[in-house]
């Protein structure tokens, strides 16, 4: 078995209008390399500008890098082309941001479900037992027919949590999940999100400035 998350040389420098310069662009990431296993976590840390939501969205097939490669569970990511790389996003990675996002005239369980609604009708339909084991697993089975603006800022993240669980990706892709928490919330988000990506399986990258959060994981990567 290759190991979840496998990342090669990976070099990008953001170039055109924002990027640009008398210089030719914006060198952000410079040969960096590194493999998280299945049930593994990988901290990423550094300073704000150094690179790291770059690194997590060429990771996650959103921007291409001008070199290296990625390969998420034996598939290389960038040489799938735009139709195979969004079905591979959709059934092997799971995002979580800072912000939850979750659709504000959805219930809980519907936003959990929108991740299996991007593969079709009769997925989400299959799916609807998993989204409430994983609700109840996170201590939400009460909670699944509330909307977004009826649950708690922790509430709302653990429904993201949930959903960038459902298809049970081999890699969940967490930038600051839990930046937007008071102290004793990111403590517990953090719990259930550790105990969760290791029951499943699935490597966690988590790009974070919170030293707790960072220390929880298995490994480290620091970006100058
Ligand atoms: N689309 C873009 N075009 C041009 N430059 C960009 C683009 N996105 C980011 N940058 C620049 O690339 C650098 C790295 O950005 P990135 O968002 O990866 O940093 P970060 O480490 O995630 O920072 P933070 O901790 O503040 O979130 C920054 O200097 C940023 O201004
Ligand atoms: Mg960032």
């Amino acid at each position: 078995m290759p190991a979840a998350v496998i990342v090669e040389h990976l070099s990008h420098t953001y170039t055109g209008p924002t990027g640009s310069g008398s210089t030719g662009g914006l060198s952000v990431l410079t040969d960096v390399s590194l493999t998280v296993e299945a049930g593994e976590s990988l901290a990423v840390v550094g300073p704000s500008g150094s690179g790291k939501s770059t690194l997590l969205n060429c990771v996650g097939g959103l921007i291409k890098p001008d070199h290296g490669t990625v390969k998420i569970a034996g598939d290389d990511v960038h040489a799938l082309d735009a139709t195979a790389r969004a079905r591979f996003r959709a059934t092997k990675l799971g995002f979580i941001f800072q912000e939850h996002l979750l659709l504000p005239h959805l219930t809980a369980e519907e936003n959990v479900l929108m991740a299996a609604l991007a593969l079709g009708r009769s997925e989400a339909d299959a799916a609807v037992p998993r989204a409430r084991d994983l609700l109840a697993r996170l201590g939400l089975g009460a909670r699944g027919d509330h909307r977004p603006d009826a649950l708690s800022g922790g509430e709302r993240q653990r429904v993201a949590v949930a959903r960038a669980l459902l298809n049970k990706p081999a890699a969940l892709l967490c930038d600051e999940p839990t930046g937007s928490l008071d102290r004793a919330n990111a403590g517990t988000v953090a719990d259930e999100l550790f105990a969760l990506a290791k029951a499943e399986g699935a490597a966690l990258l988590i790009v974070t400035h919170d030293p707790t959060l960072a220390a929880r994981c298995t490994h480290r990567l620091e970006l100058r």
